[in-house]
């Protein structure tokens, strides 16, 4: 029987799972990705070696690590149907909505043997396929939506240095293309957020990887989880628009009297902590700011929000904070951060898919029952 005991609303402290993938060590204030420390894996290895390593378990060899960039190079294309589906959705449509849909697309382009074949093999050549595609449906999702043609990955240039391509057309600098690198880095994987334990919970029913990221991208649009990284930009051009930083301090004490969240602050598991993602990153604010001639004001606000929030609440800002900022001063426009963090989790959610059909057993908790009983139908007529 299931007790009030057993309940842990948001399932706060429950231990769902064994894994070997990662771990937010918070005594020693680490975040552990496959026995290294994720600060230390963005300040010396590309993204790509790190999304080796997350999904591998190890290191790769410089060959390994060609033949990872090759794979991704290959499959960056698309079916022209997916293009057309882009292109036919409302204008309205969310580039992380278009994604999702992208996403569950492709699973009709694989062989239904391969689709429904769950070994490690299939399901790894299944995701790098998703991991590739991702960027290219998000960028072209968000070109669609501006009536711009589309932009195809250009097979000369590397995973990340794409991503900026596909945005606007233009050769990026590498500077910008370093620092999304390391963004990325830092999303790549984190133990068990709710769009990873979604795609662990739809791949415990046997379903496909195509079908677990597909719910991963719903889960991560979410403003509590991926979404605070476009809200919390959202809120400092807010600020900025009503002001600047001279404004900054009444605009948080305005939201907090009408019980509103700050957008890119607290952690469920960092609740009283620095995010160390966010400790690392908040130190290349200072060297981006020239990129925008807002750059400078932006920052102030930023301190600003930061420093009240401390000093009001003890929150602390999780890693979607400076991310937002970061990728507003790269360009990024406002609602591809949220896909692009998507994108950049793949790795992870692939490692956590293959994971979990590898030791299965499928998701299935109890409730606490608070509705009435012994309630009969009336007979009201139509009935049998
Ligand atoms: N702004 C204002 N108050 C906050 C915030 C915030 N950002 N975060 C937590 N609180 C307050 C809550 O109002 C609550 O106060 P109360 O006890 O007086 O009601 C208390 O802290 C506990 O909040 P819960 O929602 O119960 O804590 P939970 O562990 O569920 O929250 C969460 C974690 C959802 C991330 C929360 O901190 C939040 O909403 N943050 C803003 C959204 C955000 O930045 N999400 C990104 C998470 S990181 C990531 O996905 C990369």
């Amino acid at each position: 029987m299931t007790t009030t005991n057993d309940y842990s609303p948001g399932l706060e402290g429950v231990i769902s799972n064994a894994t070997t993938i990662s771990y937010l060590d918070l005594d020693k204030e680490e975040i552990v990705i496959r026995g290294y420390d994720l600060i230390e894996l963005a300040q010396k290895l590309s993204y790509l070696e790190t999304a080796y390593l997350v999904m591998h378990g190890k290191e790769p060899t410089q060959q390994e690590a060609a033949a990872l960039r090759k794979t991704l190079s290959d499959q960056a294309t698309l079916p022209p149907e997916v293009y057309a589906m882009l292109k036919s959705l409302p204008k309205q449509t969310h580039p992380m909505d278009a994604l999702r849909t992208g996403i569950s697309m492709l699973a009709g382009y694989e062989d239904p043997a391969i689709l429904n074949d769950h070994h490690p093999e299939p399901n790894f050549a299944k995701g790098l396929k998703i991991m590739a595609k991702a960027p290219v449906i998000a960028c072209n999702a968000y070109r669609a939506n501006q009536g711009q043609p589309s932009i195809p990955a250009d097979p000369k240039l590397g995973f990340t240095e794409n991503i900026l391509w596909m945005i606007n057309g233009k050769r990026p600098d590498k500077e910008s293309v370093d620092m999304l690198d390391m963004v990325l880095t830092c999303y790549i994987e984190h133990e068990l957020a709710n769009s990873t334990f979604t795609a662990r919970i739809i791949a415990s029913s046997l379903c496909d990887i195509y079908g677990a990221i597909t719910g991963a991208v719903a889960s991560l649009k979410g403003p509590l989880h991926g979404g605070a990284n476009e809200a919390a930009a959202q809120m400092l051009v807010d600020i900025l628009q009503k002001g600047g930083a001279a404004k900054a301090e009444q605009y948080i004490t305005d939201i907090r009297a009408a019980h509103g969240r700050i957008m890119g602050f607290g952690h469920r598991v960092y609740m009283r902590k620095y995010d160390p993602r966010a400790f690392l990153l908040k130190d290349y604010l200072p060297r981006l700011l020239h990129k925008k001639p807002e750059g400078e004001e932006m920052y102030a606000i930023y301190r600003k929000v930061e420093e009240v929030m401390f000093r009001e609440t003890k929150l602390y800002p999780n890693a979607d904070y400076p991310i937002g900022f970061i990728l507003y001063l790269l360009d990024v426009p406002i609602p591809l951060f949220t896909p692009l963090f998507l994108c950049a989790r793949i790795p992870g959610l692939i490692a956590h898919v293959e994971e979990q059909h590898k030791e299965n057993r499928l998701f299935r908790p109890r409730v606490i029952y608070l509705g009435p009983r012994e309630l009969h139908p009336e007979k009201a007529g139509a009935g049998r």
